[in-house]
C-alpha cells in the first residue's frame, strides 16, 4: 500500500513534439512513417504505464512555446522526451532550456538524421541531451520511455 502511495507521486515525463509533427502520418511517410502523432501518443502513455509512469505529451510549432513547456518540466516533470524537429538544427533557446533542467532529457528523431542533408546532421538539442534515439521511427519514442524508466529506477536505486 505504501508502494503505490509513494509510485503515484512521480512526476509525468514531459514529451514534447515540435514543429510539423502534427502532420505526422501525412507528411513525407516515407521519411517519417504512416504512425500519426496521436497514435505515438496513445502508444507512449501505454508503455509509460508498463513503468508505472505518466505522461504529459504537447505539439507546437511555435519555439518560444516549446521553451515554456521546458521550463514547466522543470518543476513538474520527472523526465523530458523531445523530437525538437526542424529546431533541433537551429535552437540555441531549446538548447539553453534543456540546459536549464536538472532531469534526464531523451532526445529523439524519427529519422537518421545523419543520413540526412547535411543542415540536419547537427542538433543543437543533442549537446544538453541525455541520450538520443533516432532512425527507429515510431519505436524511437518507446525506446525513451523504456530509456527513461530505466534511468529513473537506477537512480532511486542508488539512493
Ligand atoms: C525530425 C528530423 C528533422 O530534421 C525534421 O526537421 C523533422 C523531424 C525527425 O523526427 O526525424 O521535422 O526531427
Amino acid at each position: 500500500m505504501a508502494k503505490k502511495t509513494k509510485q503515484s507521486k512521480i512526476l509525468p515525463i514531459f514529451i514534447l513534439n515540435g514543429p510539423n509533427l502534427n502532420l505526422l502520418g501525412h507528411r513525407e511517410p516515407e521519411v517519417y512513417g504512416y504512425t500519426t502523432l496521436a497514435e505515438i501518443e496513445a502508444m507512449c502513455a501505454r508503455q509509460a504505464k508498463g513503468h508505472n509512469l505518466s505522461i504529459v505529451f504537447r505539439q507546437s510549432n511555435r519555439e518560444g512555446e516549446i521553451v515554456d513547456h521546458l521550463q514547466e518540466a522543470r518543476t513538474a516533470g520527472c523526465a523530458v522526451i523531445i523530437n525538437p524537429a526542424g529546431y533541433g538544427h537551429t535552437s540555441v533557446a531549446i538548447l539553453d532550456s534543456i540546459q536549464a533542467l536538472k532531469i534526464p532529457v531523451i532526445e529523439v528523431h524519427l529519422s537518421n538524421i545523419h543520413k540526412r542533408e547535411p543542415f540536419r546532421n547537427r542538433s543543437y538539442v543533442s549537446k544538453g541531451a541525455t541520450g538520443i534515439i533516432m532512425g527507429l521511427g515510431a519505436q524511437g519514442y518507446l525506446r525513451a520511455v523504456d530509456a527513461v524508466a530505466e534511468i529513473l529506477s537506477s537512480k532511486s536505486r542508488s539512493k
